[in-house]
Parts: structure tokens; sequence; C-alpha cells
């Protein structure tokens, strides 16, 4: 279990937004304030499905201002870990559920005054909260938001009905619109910072059209929402501290192998950005499938993040 401290919610409102897409309002029991968070935020929300445990990051939705009740987001994944396809069949209003406290990967730059979000999908989530939080015009925000039809364009009336409505670009696949980045980017005042939030395909777009550019990497910022592909062939760990030997199954990450003996990791993220469960590797070679290390650190093969990464070898000591 995540070592951050564990709230429990009840689930007070669901929503079907789209054919794909649920929003779920969560409050505490007595009604009172949840911890403050900033726009970007996710939570972790863990779910109980028998002797099995999910723990997904959701990134939270509505106004910083406002913390009676948070809101997330749940799309449902065809290729799901388990973790959407649960919250999507088997949680309702007046479901308890086990969240982590807000923690923010994805934060504004400081000091920055111009900043343009590009969101693809259900990317849109964490930019939600950053149009609510900063309401007064204080920061010059553009959103640029990219979907396949109208009918899974989640959240578009909210965002045209909003006090950002004048910088929401909407791009539908389906009616032939599509976003430009390198018209887009050549647009951009030089200090601009640029975030983008959706599938990898999207995130690769976005660097490659900046690098094009020249754009400096310390102005892009990036999170991807979409399930990193964790599987692959079987393999095994052991934890050379304890001598624990593990077998990591097809489906299975390294991270819940370690969790199903009883050992605790923490774990902020689960999708391989955040490194806090990077640990060092003592043999063996790791299948990276993270997006914190860089490729220098990759090919060295001295650490690995468990919670996505994988074995090349068939066996993997690691420093635990
Ligand atoms: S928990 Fe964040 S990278 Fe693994």
């Amino acid at each position: 279990m995540n070592a951050r401290e564990s709230i429990t919610v009840d689930v007070v409102a669901v929503e079907q937004l789209t054919p794909l897409i649920k929003r779920f309002t969560l409050a505490l029991p007595d009604g009172a304030p949840l911890p403050a968070f900033s726009g970007g935020a996710h939570v972790l929300v863990s779910m109980q499905d028998g002797d099995q445990w999910y723990h997904n990051a959701y990134s939270l939705l509505g106004s910083p201002h406002d913390t009676r009740q948070y809101q997330i987001a749940v799309r449902r994944e065809e290729a799901s870990r388990g973790g959407s396809a649960f919250m999507h069949e088997r949680v309702q209003a007046g479901t308890r559920l086990a969240i982590g406290t807000p923690a923010n990967l994805f934060e504004l730059a400081r000091g920055a005054k111009k900043h343009v979000f590009i969101a693809g999908g259900i990317g849109i989530t964490p930019f939600l909260a950053q149009l609510n939080e900063h309401t007064g015009g204080e920061l010059d925000l553009e959103l640029h938001y990219a979907f396949r039809s109208p009918e899974h364009g989640a959240f578009v009336d909210e965002l045209k009905a909003g006090p950002h409505a004048g910088n929401v670009h909407c791009y539908v696949d389906s009616e032939g619109q599509r976003l430009d980045l390198l018209k887009l980017f050549k647009q951009l005042d030089a200090d601009a910072h640029v975030y983008v939030c959706g599938p990898q395909g999207l995130n690769d777009a976005v660097y490659a059209n900046a690098a094009l550019l020249g754009w400096p990497k310390a102005q892009l910022h990036s999170e991807q929402f979409a399930a990193t592909d964790t599987g692959g062939k079987a393999f095994t760990v052991v934890l050379a501290k304890s001598g624990i030997e593990l077998e990591v199954g097809e489906d299975e990450t390294i991270l819940k192998a370690i969790e199903r003996a009883g050992v605790t990791v923490e774990s902020l993220c689960r999708e391989g950005v955040c490194g806090t469960c990077e640990v060092a590797i003592l043999e063996g070679e790791a299948d990276h499938r993270d997006q914190y290390l860089d490729d220098d650190e990759k090919a060295a093969q001295k650490t690995i993040l468990l919670c996505v990464s994988r074995a090349r070898t068939a066996r993997l000591v690691i420093d635990l």
C-alpha cells in the first residue's frame, strides 16, 4: 500500500459523461472539507475486489477553491488492468473508497505568465482544475483540446460556459479538425510554457514538434494518462535484503507482486512518472517502461521503477 495517508470517502454522485467516461464525486462521510490541492494534482484511488487490490491515479477536476468534494473522471480503458473496469461496473453512489492525499506532479511553472495546455481525450482532466484554480485573469491560460468525435468531448459544454471560454480551442477528429502542433509552436511567445496530457502519441508529437523548432525542454511539461503497457513474459524477482523470491506474472507489475508478498514499497503515482518506487538493480536487466528515467539512465541499467517496468532477463535481483 502507498505510504501516503489514506482517506475514506463516500461516492456521492456518478454521472455518465460520454459512452466511455464517468465522473465520480467524492466526499468525507461527515461532510467536512477534504485536504487542499492545487490544479494538476491527482489522488490514488484504492479499490478492493475480493483478494485483489487496484490502485489507480486520477486527476482532481474541480476547483481547488472548494474542497467540500473532490471530482475525478474515469475513462473505461479497453486494456484495463482492472481499476477502470471496477470503477465503471462496481462503484456507485454510496460506495465507500480509500484514496490517498492529493499529490501534484503536474504543477504550473512558477513565475511563467503564459501557459498553453494541450489535451487529448481524457487527458483534459488535470487542466480542468488548473483552469478552475485561475479564474481571476492573473495568468494567461490557453487550452487546445482534441478528441475523437462530438460524443466523446466530455467537458466541452462546461469549458465553453466557463471563464476561459475565449481561450478554449477544440479539435474534433471525426469532423476533420486537426491540431497543427508545428503551427501552434510557431505562434507561441518564446517564454510560454507548454503542458501536454493525453495518449503517448500526442505527448511524443508535442515533444517532436517542439524539438524541430529548438523549443527549450524546460518549458515543456507532460503527464501521460493512459495506462502504460506493463504486461509481458513472466520472470523472477529476488528481493536481496530479505531473500524473498517472487514470480511476476504476465499481467502483473513487479510492484503488485511485491505487495502480494506483504512487502511495502512507497509508490506515489504508480504510472512510471514520479520516481518514488525507484530501486537499484543488483543483477539482471530491466525492460524500462517509465517516463521518469532519461535515455542514459535507462541504458545504464542501474535502477528500475517497480510500478511499470519489467525484466529483460529471466531473473532480476533488486536492492529491496
Ligand atoms: S510510483 Fe511513481 S514512478 Fe512508480
